[in-house]
């Protein structure tokens, strides 16, 4: 397609031609393309000279928040409200959404990210990314990949076997891409096990087009570029921000001199090329503000995670209330860095709380004016105590879980004076409730709900909303707790990614530790119970009853294990999840149903998926630590030969049945022609082959007494691979 444009228009339109838009090439009618943040909102930079001042756009809940709300379908629709804001503002692309995986609760980005959870991760990003994507507008699925941590973002590397890759760090991306093809995918800043991802040939071109069959371009992050003929060589397509002349003049040079393929620019310029004729098809827009703010709301609402609510203290009814806290009047409602957007408008809780009742409110700014707090709560039936975080921003890990001192000793002196104290918690990422939860009777976890985060904290106070979010990350009791705890964030360049495949609720399952509140947790103003489970093969079908008075919504999960698996496993792992509204005294045949290949390991020896041959155990509950049945399935599995090899051990040749056919007949005849202490012998004693499991063949072969020669292993592995 590029062929009738020269080399040096081929690298021009590799690269941006300022921060925000691809660069033009006249002559082949190509425009500048409109590319920005992301991903809960649209941030159309408004002057020139402040990179963060937005036009005014609809600020809908962050990630941490949509998340929480287990509803693919109100992510889709979110999807579909930003395409609508996008085309209102000529963006071409949206650059989210962020699919990390959050490895610690320190994370700085952890707000904009969905979940400790790949599965969780991939199917509610991949909704948000149809949604978008059915308005023409292209989403940037990012930071592609391991970019779990901020501290020394630009140069870590994370170091991570493959089987943890594979699993846990590309799950979510894997899926977005074979589902929803977004346009584009963004590189991450990081290293990976040592090479840049912008440089990263076998993530950038291997895994994500060959194996995956991604079909749209490579972007950079803003700045992740070191060397832009390596990047376009490992599968970078298009480099931001712009413009880069001196990289664009190092392209056509290694073109001319041949140390970059041409095949390789043109390839990369072609999909620029594409990309630009494909968001030229988009029809312009215009988006209705108050519905988008409503719809904001209606997410925020659902996001809300009720995480303790003793003696049914809410929802609240005619009781004299104070509020507490500045965060009442002035909301913490979005992190910091590129995601910031300006609202269209901004609901705040204290107001919205006074629009809901008839009785008195009275209000404290708290933090600063502890004894002025204590008294309007001494004073009111229930206090309302609005704390969490102050800060939390891309760019920085936060440093602990911990509330404010000033936050702390609030909640602490108004538990003090007025027993009926709900806390409400703004913060981006889980902050830990355990030095305090006993003193208040109840929790509202409002994460940063966005613009209408306000309302939707009234909603659900008021009972207009029956609280059903869930957890998407581990509340853990303390910090060093966490399975990332000993190896967070590294150290001179490097960051280990010790705990391997339990990430999150997996560590704690593992090492069967107690948490504050478990993953997939939240409690509702009504009550379920779940009747038996039936179905076949990986369809569950289980009745569940709202056995209370209010009419709600319930978050199913089912979440599967393999005992005696080949391979080390966690104890459950999050496989399928129905998210499913049931009135007050009915009952819903809810189905689930597991996909195969979620299943799957990957085997290291192999590179490839396998598919275990076993009984999984399928844990259908309320919650990862609230199971409420049990059904167990076989699953046939993928069929697998591990070829046999001189360095294949006695126990392997043994575990392999045409390996222990022929080991086994050889060891009886050698065992049967000589005496007692030869190793022939050895091996014909149970208890003994148990100490001789782990020998290698050939170095058994080396051992005197041995049944067989150094020659004879030969024909032996010809014989048991044939
Ligand atoms: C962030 C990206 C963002 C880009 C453009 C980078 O610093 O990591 O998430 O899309 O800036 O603002």
């Amino acid at each position: 397609m590029t062929s009738e444009l020269s080399t040096a228009e081929q690298a021009a339109l590799t690269s941006g031609s300022d921060f925000w838009h691809t660069t033009a090439v006249e002559s082949a009618g190509l425009p500048a393309l409109t590319v920005t943040d992301g991903p809960h909102g649209v941030r159309m930079q408004a002057s020139e000279g402040d990179l963060l001042a937005g036009v005014p756009a609809t600020c809908f809940p962050p990630a941490v928040a949509g998340a929480s709300t287990w509803d693919p379908e109100l992510l889709r629709r979110m999807g579909e409200a930003l395409g609508d804001e996008c085309r209102a503002m000529d963006v071409a692309v949206l650059l989210g959404p962020g699919v990390n995986l959050k490895r610690s609760p320190l994370g700085g980005r952890n707000f904009e990210y969905f979940s400790e959870d790949p599965i969780l991760t991939g199917v509610l990003a991949t909704e948000w990314v149809r949604g978008l994507q059915s308005k023409g507008v292209g989403a940037s699925l990012k930071h592609y990949a391991v970019n779990s941590q901020e501290t020394d973002r630009m140069r870590v590397s994370a170091d991570v076997d493959e089987r943890t890759l594979r699993e846990m760090y590309l799950r979510a991306f894997h899926r977005v891409v074979t589902r929803a093809q977004p346009w584009t995918v963004m590189c991450a800043y990081n290293k990976v096990n040592g090479v840049y991802a912008s440089e990263h040939h076998w993530l950038l071109t291997e895994v994500l087009r060959d194996e995956w069959g991604f079909e749209g371009l490579v972007v950079s992050d803003w700045g992740a570029v070191v060397d832009r003929v390596a990047a376009v060589r490992a599968g970078l397509d298009l480099t931001m921000p712009g413009p880069d002349a001196a990289g664009d003049r190092a392209l056509v040079d290694a073109v001319e001199n041949g140390t970059l393929e041409a095949a390789a620019l043109r390839r990369s310029a072609d999909l620029v090329r594409e990309m630009i004729v494909k968001a030229g098809k988009r029809e312009a827009g215009a988006y209705d503000a108050a519905a988008h703010h409503d719809l904001a709301r209606e997410i925020a609402g659902r996001a809300i995670v009720l995480l303790k609510n003793d003696g049914g203290i809410l929802p609240l009814g005619g009781q004299s209330l104070a509020v507490i806290g500045e965060f009442a009047r002035t909301p913490r409602y979005q992190g910091g860095g590129s995601s910031q957007i300006t609202p269209t408008r901004l609901d705040d809780a204290l107001t919205q709380i006074q629009a809901s009742t008839s009785a008195a409110v009275t209000f404290a700014s708290g933090y600063d004016d502890i004894p002025a707090a204590v008294e309007v709560a001494r004073g009111s039936d229930v206090a309302l105590v609005f704390v969490g975080s102050v800060h939390e921003t891309e760019g920085a890990d936060r440093e602990s879980l911990d509330l404010p001192a000033e936050h702390l000793a609030l909640i602490e002196q108004v538990s003090a004076v007025n027993p009926n104290t709900v806390v409400v918690l703004s913060n981006g990422a889980v902050l830990v409730t355990s030095p305090w939860e006993a003193r208040v009777p109840a929790i509202v976890e409002g994460w940063l709900l966005g613009q209408a985060g306000g309302s939707a904290i009234a909603d659900v106070l008021f009972g207009r909303v029956n609280p059903s979010g869930r957890l998407a990350e581990t509340i853990p009791v303390k910090l060093a707790d966490h399975p990332s705890y000993l190896d967070f964030p590294g150290e001179h360049g490097h960051v280990r990614y010790g705990e391997g495949l339990h990430v999150g609720y997996r560590g704690f399952d593992a090492r069967e530790q107690a948490v504050s509140y478990p993953f997939g947790f939240g409690l509702s103003y009504t009550t379920f119970s779940y009747g038996t489970a039936s179905g076949d093969g990986l369809e569950i079908r289980v009745p569940v009853t709202n056995t209370g008075s209010v009419d709600g919504r319930e978050v199913v999960q089912v979440y599967v294990s393999l005992p005696g698996s080949s391979v080390r496993r966690a104890p459950r792992e999050l496989k399928a999840f129905a998210n499913v509204a049931i009135p007050a005294g009915a009952t819903t045949e809810v189905v689930l149903t597991v996909d195969r290949a979620d299943l799957a390991y990957w085997d290291v020896r192999l590179g490839r998926w396998i598919v275990e041959d076993g009984d999984y155990v399928f844990e259908i509950g309320a919650s990862s630590r609230d199971i409420r049945a049990t059904v167990t399935r076989h699953v046939d599995g993928d069929a697998v030969r591990v070829p046999l090899t001189a360095d294949s051990s006695v126990g392997e040749w043994f575990a392999d049945p045409r390996g222990a056919e022929l080991l086994g007949s050889l060891f009886a005849e050698a065992a049967a022609g000589a005496g007692d202490s030869t190793m022939a012998a050895m091996a014909s004693d149970p208890g003994m082959l148990l100490m001789l499991n782990s020998l290698p063949l050939s170095r058994m072969a080396m051992f005197p007494g041995s049944p067989f020669s150094a020659e004879a292993l030969t024909g032996l592995i010809k014989a048991a691979n044939e």
